[in-house]
């Protein structure tokens, strides 16, 4: 366990991530108890909020293959190694932050707390990790901007087939601080989730996921164009709201020059990058067109059923375009070739449990972890996890079908 009088806590540049370990078991000394089990919380979610956020794509199997992908992998400790000053910090788009972790984007957090999306990014900015904004989330760029304080924050972009509108989201969005723009490539319209559909599970219909929409200028001349009165018909609002921005409407690699140029004209440069990507031919072609980031992601296997797990995928891409693309992932997966990890639904459990604090408790407890883990088996730093680390058996790590998995 950590030693709060450990002399190495002052020399390490980044906190002593381990010492909320201590900080949780020390609590039954002053009678109270740690907030949930981090280990199970996602069985606490309320229906509603657990078939959303849980829902997969067809009968789970890619959801099953990205799992089974990274229990292939498994790290190999080293011994007596010095890691009293090890650091989680790493920088991206010149952002010093104090891990490879941002909170991904994920719309609509008002289904699981009230607080929504102004709680999650006050605490990513408590941990200075960055924060990164849905276009349908359930708050607007603005108060999302106003919690989140100094960042760093980028803004996720469902691009909506009006450009005027389209201008109007990324100006609000530089204006408000948000300095890395992030297309999503895999969400025409959601893929096809059974118990979503089952149970009319969607909260857009219902008025939620449109605030990025209803406080914005150019959407609410459109509602009021289609007579629609944005403050009061909420329901039909936010069902154009979302009309506007998937549904069905596919854009092109053509049109991606133009999305380019148009962000970083308003924002004097600041990077562009796209989110969704799988194959290597996509991959090297945003590497030709210039663009400066890529999240390779399969929408935590929500859109494609069938399709290859994304650390798979991951592997490939880095190999291929690793060295002149800033790659991106979602969760762990730093020693085959991320220099980034996102994480969505381990901070969807905290905030539907508990809040802004169920958030801070979930992400203090990953940090802790990460610090643990690489006290414990030898890493001093992000650059340490590489491919060496690794042992990989496809044969003898099989992770089996589970319910809810
Ligand atoms: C409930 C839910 C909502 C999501 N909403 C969005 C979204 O609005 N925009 C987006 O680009 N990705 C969205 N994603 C995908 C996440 O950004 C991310 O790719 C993935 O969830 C990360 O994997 P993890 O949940 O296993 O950590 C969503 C994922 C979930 C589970």
């Amino acid at each position: 366990m950590s030693d709060p009088t450990n002399p190495h806590i002052k020399e390490r540049t980044t906190p002593q991530w381990a010492l909320y370990q201590r900080e949780n078991f020390w609590k039954q000394n002053e009678g109270t108890t740690p907030l949930f089990n981090t280990g199970k919380a996602k069985e606490k979610l309320s229906e509603g909020g657990w078939y959303y956020a849980s829902s997969n794509a067809g009968m789970s199997n890619t959801h099953l293959a990205n799992r089974q992908a990274f229990y292939r992998h498994r790290l190999i400790p080293n011994q007596l190694i010095d890691t009293n000053n090890r650091s989680t910090k790493t920088t991206i788009f010149n952002h010093s932050v104090s891990a490879p972790i941002g909170f991904a984007p994920i719309g609509i957090n008002k289904i699981y707390n009230p607080a929504g999306e102004a709680a999650v990014s006050k605490v990513a900015s408590e941990l200075n990790l960055p924060y990164c904004l849905s276009t349908a989330g359930s708050t607007s760029i603005e108060k999302v901007a106003s919690a989140n304080g100094p960042g760093p924050r980028f803004f996720q972009l469902y691009m909506p087939h009006d450009d005027e509108l389209t201008v109007s989201l990324l100006t609000r969005a530089w204006e408000n601080g948000f300095d890395a723009l992030i297309l999503t490539t895999d969400t025409w319209q959601l893929g096809w989730r059974h118990d979503d559909v089952a149970s009319s599970n969607y909260a857009f219909y219902r008025g939620f996921g449109a605030d990025v929409g209803l406080s914005d200028p150019v959407f609410r001349r459109r509602c009021v164009a289609d007579g629609i009165d944005p403050d009061v018909d909420v329901v039909a609002a936010s069902t154009k709201w979302i009309d506007s921005v998937w549904h069905g409407r596919a854009w092109s690699w053509e049109k991606i020059p133009w999305l380019m140029e148009t962000w970083r004209g308003i924002s004097g440069g600041r990077p562009f990058v796209i989110k969704g990507i799988q194959s290597v031919g996509d991959a090297r072609r945003c590497v030709e067109l210039g663009v400066e980031g890529i999240v390779v992601s399969n929408h935590a296997g929500r859109q494609v059923d069938g399709a290859v797990a994304s650390l798979d995928a991951l592997e490939r891409i880095a190999e291929a375009v690793g060295e002149r693309i800033y790659v991106m992932f979602d969760s762990g997966a730093l020693a085959l070739g991320a220099r980034f990890v996102f994480i969505g639904r381990l901070w969807i459990w905290g905030l539907s449990i508990q809040g802004e604090d169920g958030v801070r408790h979930v992400m203090k407890s990953l940090l802790a972890d990460l610090d643990i883990l690489m006290g414990v088996a030898g890493f001093n730093g992000v650059e340490d996890f590489n491919r060496d680390i690794l042992e990989s058996d496809p044969k003898n790590y099989t992770l089996m079908p589970q319910k809810n998995l």
